[in-house]
């Protein structure tokens, strides 16, 4: 039974913060951000936005894609560590706005490789055959998580949601996906407050525990060992060679982490997706939007392969490898 996608879109917040506009908030320099990420810009989402309304107008716009009602909608996967509230689930939020009421919803936490567990969590779903469409989004706000003040951390990161439908396909799909984590790195990227280890307090908002920490130059040298590794193995699982591939779709977090990655895969650059200069590093709205941009694209056509992969807290990683039906 073949798993692919049907439906896609994407929505990012209209408000673009530059790299001048970090400059006068941060000690920074677009010249220092450029060379060392490869950011331009970022989206920002307004205060009154959360994850869930640009989630649904990701979902919305993958609906229109392929034609299906909400209410032909199963079950909805939104990823995210940046959900409207502990609960309900940001996925219960989403339901509620495209009015998907026939479906069973759920949040998935695994960070940046949020959005590939999550298609893994749907191509489940479908396998077993009890549902027939299953909506998975990687939405994030990560701007409410960031810290203004902290130049190492607040230049990476922006807003966004893409969502996408699975279904049974003809040809093509889902074809071989790995995920893997190691919790006892979890210090390297993490958030202290509001759960249940530091309840929200004066103190944990005094000492800016509601904000990312991250370790940024451990977390560097995972990130290229770790995308290569899981990119090898899932080609591995698939039989496939890099000179299937006709994209690699990597997790947006630095443009060096994205070159480094590809080269030692021995890609060509023309066969490397990046939108980090548009978007900087939105977690698990990155592969998201990333896919869906591709999708979109004229440059695309049926049989192509697409290998995603991602690394983000947990630590956690994941690949997969998509044929376009
Ligand atoms: N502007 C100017 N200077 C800066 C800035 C800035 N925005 N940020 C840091 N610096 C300075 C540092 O203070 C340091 O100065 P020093 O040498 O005087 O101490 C110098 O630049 C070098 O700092 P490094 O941290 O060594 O810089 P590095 O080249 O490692 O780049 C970066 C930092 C961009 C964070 C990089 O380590 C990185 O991308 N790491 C991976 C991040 C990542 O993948 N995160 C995943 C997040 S996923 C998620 O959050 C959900």
């Amino acid at each position: 039974m073949s798993i692919g996608i049907v439906g896609w879109g994407f929505y990012v917040p209209d408000k673009i913060l530059t790299n001048a506009d970090l400059e006068k908030m941060v000690d920074t320099t677009d010249e220092w951000i450029t060379t060392r990420t490869g950011i331009k810009t970022r989206r920002i989402a307004p205060s009154d936005m959360a994850v869930s309304d640009m989630a649904a107008a990701a979902a919305q716009r993958a609906l229109d894609k392929c034609g299906l009602s909400a209410k032909q909608i199963d079950v909805i996967i939104v990823a995210t560590i940046t959900p409207d509230m502990f609960f309900p689930s940001s996925a219960c939020f989403v339901q509620s706005k495209i009015g998907a009421e026939n479906a069973a919803c759920f949040d998935v936490s695994a960070a940046c490789s949020g959005f590939i567990y999550a298609l893994e969590l749907g191509r489940n779903f479908l396998c077993n055959k009890k549902y027939k469409n299953v909506m998975v989004i990687g939405a994030e706000k990560l701007s409410v998580i960031t810290d203004w003040q902290d130049r190492g951390t607040c230049v990476l990161f922006g807003d966004g949601a893409g969502a996408v439908i699975l279904s049974e396909v003809k040809s093509g799909g889902i074809i071989s996906c790995y995920l893997g984590s190691d919790g006892t790195q979890s210090e390297l990227l993490f958030l202290p407050g509001g759960g249940s280890r530091n309840p929200a307090s004066e103190d944990t908002v005094k000492n800016k525990m509601h904000f990312l920490k991250m370790r940024g130059n451990e977390l560097f040298k995972f990130a290229v060992r770790i995308m290569a590794d899981s990119a090898e193995e899932v080609l591995k699982q698939a039989g496939l060679k890099k000179s299937d591939i006709k994209y690699l779709i990597p997790h947006q977090a630095n443009s060096r982490i994205i070159w480094a990655t590809a080269k030692k895969l021995d890609l060509d650059e023309s066969q490397v997706f990046v939108n980090i200069d548009r978007y900087g590093n939105m977690s698990s709205a990155s592969s998201a939007v990333a896919l869906c941009e591709i999708l979109e694209s004229k440059d695309i056509k049926r049989g192509d392969k697409l290998l995603m992969v991602a690394f983000g807290g947990g630590l956690t990683w994941g690949s997969s490898i998509i044929e376009v039906s």
